[in-house]
């Protein structure tokens, strides 16, 4: 039984083949809505059918230009608040702002727990998320949230490479995504290595030491949330080669692919760099070994079963 109408899917400007992709596995086209910036830069929003007493869905990850997506995301939750929908759900694929989520010095924002509430303030009932830098993010909101993991689907992929067990190193490129690696570990087989990883800046980390098992001829894949100027997964794959490692795979659930990645990846030894359709990927930054994996499934069903009330926890297994 639907808890919130008939479900609708609409699509901010963000990633748009996604939407289609998730709205065709839902058999169902795009809502029709009309998107445009006012000569000034402020952004318009219509919706261009009859939302009142639906269960909306707007998909929107808030990737680059982060402020300009996020803030498209908050006028269509707006938007749909004042037309009367039974019901909104933010479908949030790559949530932005993740990495200040908490005060790690003195005097600086804590912009994970401030976007949650722009989020809610606007209008969203509950949030589908996929991935979040910390899991902890949920708790930043009084309104159900959903976070889907994309580790099935790469998974899958990682599982095609048929990597014999006894050669496979799960790396993780810094302590903090220890629990992720686990979790792919755990699933995958093989052993864990760690890297320490020091960051200097936003842009700047150093790989100081390996801890774990020896890499010598092993095949090594790195499992990441993210690859932003990809300093981390070039880093940990660089620490890998120089350890002995046979191959080097990385893998991360989200290609923001900003300032240097693309060069940083194309000039590392990594054979294949395995992301999402999470952000789109624009032409300029298609490379051979990039490998984008679609997530456009796992929305559907988790959307299809929020509607009809049913567990989302079962995708997660
Ligand atoms: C760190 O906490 C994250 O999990 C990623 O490792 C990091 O944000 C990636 O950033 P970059 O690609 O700029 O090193």
């Amino acid at each position: 039984m639907s808890n919130g109408g008939r479900l609708k899917v609409f699509s901010g400007r963000a990633n748009i083949p996604l939407a289609d992709k998730i709205a065709r596995h839902i058999g169902d086209p795009l809502g029709k809505i009309t998107l445009a910036n006012f000569p000034d830069g402020e952004i318009s929003c219509r919706i261009d059918e009859d939302v009142r007493g639906r269960d909306i869905f707007v998909v929107q990850p808030t990737c680059p230009p982060v402020n300009e997506n996020l803030m498209e995301l908050l006028v269509m939750l707006d938007c749909f608040k004042r037309a009367s929908a039974a019901r909104i759900t933010a479908v949030v694929p790559y949530y932005g702002y993740a990495r200040q989520d908490r005060k790690d010095q003195g005097r600086v924002p804590i912009t994970a727990k401030l976007v949650a509430d722009l989020i809610s303030e606007a209008g969203a009932d509950r949030v589908l998320a996929l991935d979040l830098h910390a899991a902890q993010i949920q708790g930043f909101f009084d309104i159900p949230v959903d976070h889907l993991y994309a580790q099935p689907v790469i998974n899958d992929y990682v599982r095609s490479l048929g990597i014999p067990p006894r050669d496979f190193i799960v790396l993780s490129p810094d302590e903090g995504s220890v629990k992720k690696a686990v979790a792919y570990q755990k699933k995958l087989g093989g052993e864990i290595a760690i890297v320490d990883k020091r960051r200097s800046s936003a842009t700047e980390t150093r790989q100081a030491n390996l801890i774990g098992p020896s890499l010598v001829d092993k095949t090594v894949v790195i499992f990441d949330d993210m690859i932003s100027t990809a300093g981390s997964m070039v880093g940990a794959a660089r620490t890998a080669q120089l350890a002995g490692a046979k191959e080097v795979y990385a893998c991360a659930t989200h290609g923001v692919l900003c300032g240097p990645a693309i060069e940083k990846l194309r000039e590392s030894a990594i054979k294949e760099v395995v992301i999402t359709d999470s952000i789109p990927l624009p032409p300029s930054k298609h490379l051979p070994c990039l490998k984008v994996l679609s997530v456009a499934p796992l929305l559907a069903e988790a959307i299809k079963r929020i509607n009809s009330n049913e567990s989302v926890s079962t995708l997660f297994k």
